[in-house]
């Protein structure tokens, strides 16, 4: 087999290290989409998460391993047999398997283990040859390396290659790293370390000081080919790298970056609004290549040069990471055929029942929106995926009467199993006495972590776009919705909320188990 050295596999961890952000918990259905999603965009390698964390997680990497048609699945697993295991029997029915283990090898990090050098060492050699035992594609993970003293560091990737490991992952745990010191270490591993001819070297990058993508680049200018990243740069504290980010900036910047990826860039807008949507995470407006600003020209001289020649402002082209001109706009009068065109160009391919079904939720907003933009349907697209799980609860009618006057009061239709209920109740606002009428309808005793509202395109006509997150006794579900009645998106979300909670109370547990990176022996 001939290997492309300029070609740098992408491992996505938005599965993983993305979930694994406070608040970012994702439900099965959810996993299982994005999943899909990464596979069709042409992600090496998708890391579906930490199998011994949970049932939860367990389902979820062995649902995905059997159903990813072109990625290697891998699962993360600690520096023990049983993670090991655990992780080997959630991934071996993937076309192609992969393990990942991991150990903090920094002095903070042997601290925690209590390990001497040694015994970490030895630890190091028994787990990556257990692993290497079960699949063939193993890779190993000095966690904090960018923190671990270099003899130490070459002593033990030296090790993990001797024992089987085939990618040897270099992760910037902290954030701490800059550019010129990623390259360098990047550098020196594959120059001095023994065997370094024999593995891939990956990169894995924290945004704590913003330098993520930069660091990621930098690795793979010192011979990395394997870039960890996340959609949107979800995860623990400030993220990991937007895969957004290096994919774009390895197209664009070609003429001085000339390594490529199997990504097919014209996914990532879609994929990147679904996982906002459902890690209940929004991208910061000025966010780069995935944020609603990234292709907008408002200044007069902007907008001027743009209406002349693209290229003065823009260093690539919206459709190319999957945003349509709107050549076509769409309203009330465009049939199927336009909208299916529409969604396609958008990176959104639909069967046609679901196409029904969105095309009777597009007519209903383009009656009430003059035109119906790309960010429009999107948000439609995203609505009828959290309207699938919505069989419990269902808000029939809302009429909420607010103004200057305190309290503000909701009259409610909720739909309850098969039995309409009607209330009345008042709030402090609208939305607080809907929530409450929704309460009383409903009694439970989840608590509202999040409420989060945007708006999906400009004017008074746009769409909002809401997220609600809930939480009770460690489960945690969120809902989601789009109207252009805020207060309708509001309580529709709070209700799709509420019944995802309703099913997770059904299969039981809590969402993960308490795991700690500590070295569980
Ligand atoms: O940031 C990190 O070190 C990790 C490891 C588990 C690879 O996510
Ligand atoms: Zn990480």
């Amino acid at each position: 087999m001939t290997i492309d050295k300029n070609r740098v596999l992408i491992f996505d961890t938005t599965l993983r290290d993305g979930e694994q952000s406070p608040g970012a918990t994702m439900s099965h259905d959810e996993k299982m989409e994005i999943a899909g999603l990464l596979d069709e965009m042409g992600v090496d390698i998708i890391e579906a998460g930490f199998p011994i964390a949970s049932e939860g997680d367990f389902a979820a990497v062995s649902e995905i391993a059997k159903m990813a048609k072109s990625a290697t699945i891998c699962g993360l697993a600690r520096a023990n047999f049983k993670d090991i295991d655990r992780c080997w029997e959630a991934v071996r029915h993937a076309k192609s398997p992969r393990i990942h283990t991991f150990i903090g090898t920094s002095p903070l990090h042997r601290a925690i283990p209590n390990l001497t050098m040694d015994e970490m060492a030895d630890r190091i050699h028994e787990t990556v040859t257990h692993a290497r035992n079960l699949c063939d594609n193993v890779q190993w993970s000095p966690m904090d390396a960018t923190r671990t003293e270099w003899d130490y560091l070459k002593r033990v990737v030296e090790i993990a290659i001797k024992a089987g490991a085939t990618t040897i992952n270099i992760p910037d745990t902290v954030g701490y790293t800059a550019p010129v010191e990623s390259a360098d270490l990047i550098r020196r591993l594959i120059a001095e370390v023994d065997g370094a001819e024999d593995v891939i070297f990956a990169t894995h990058c924290h945004n704590d000081l913003g330098m993520a993508t930069a660091n990621s680049l930098a690795a793979v200018a010192g011979g990395a080919r394997q870039i960890e990243c996340t959609i949107n740069g979800l995860g623990e504290r400030a993220g990991n790298t937007a895969l957004e980010e290096v994919v774009m900036a390895l197209k664009v910047r070609h003429d001085i970056m000339p390594w490529t990826t199997g990504i097919d860039t014209r996914k990532i807008m879609h994929i990147s609004r679904r996982v906002a949507t459902v890690s209940g995470f929004n991208v910061q407006f000025n966010k780069a290549i995935v944020g609603k600003n990234a292709f907008a020209h408002e200044s007069g001289i902007h907008q001027d040069g743009m209406l002349k020649n693209a290229e003065t402002f823009e260093i690539m082209r919206p459709q190319d990471v999957g945003l349509s001109e709107s050549s076509l706009p769409l309203g009330k009068h465009s049939g199927r055929a336009a909208l299916r065109a529409k969604l396609k160009s958008l990176g959104i391919d639909m069967a046609d029942n679901q196409l029904g079904d969105l095309f009777v939720r597009f007519k209903a907003l383009a009656d009430r929106k003059k035109e119906v933009f790309d960010e429009d349907l999107v948000a439609l697209v995203s609505d009828a995926g959290a309207a699938e799980g919505a069989d419990h609860l269902e808000l029939k009618f809302l009429r909420v009467i607010c103004g200057t006057e305190a309290p503000q009061s909701a009259d409610l239709i909720l739909r309850v199993g098969d039995k309409d209920e009607r209330v009345t109740a008042t709030g402090d606002g609208p939305v607080d006495a809907c929530f409450n009428a929704v309460k009383q309808v409903f009694p439970h005793g989840a608590r509202l972590q999040l409420y989060q509202v945007g708006a999906v395109t400009e004017g008074t006509d746009a769409q909002a776009t809401v997220s609600v997150r809930l939480e009770e006794d460690g489960r945690i579900a969120t809902g989601s919705s789009a109207d252009t009645d805020t207060v309708v998106a509001s309580v529709k979300a709070y209700v799709n909320a509420l019944n995802r909670l309703i099913l997770r109370r059904e299969k039981g547990g809590s969402d993960r188990a308490e795991v700690s990176y500590k070295d569980a022996g």
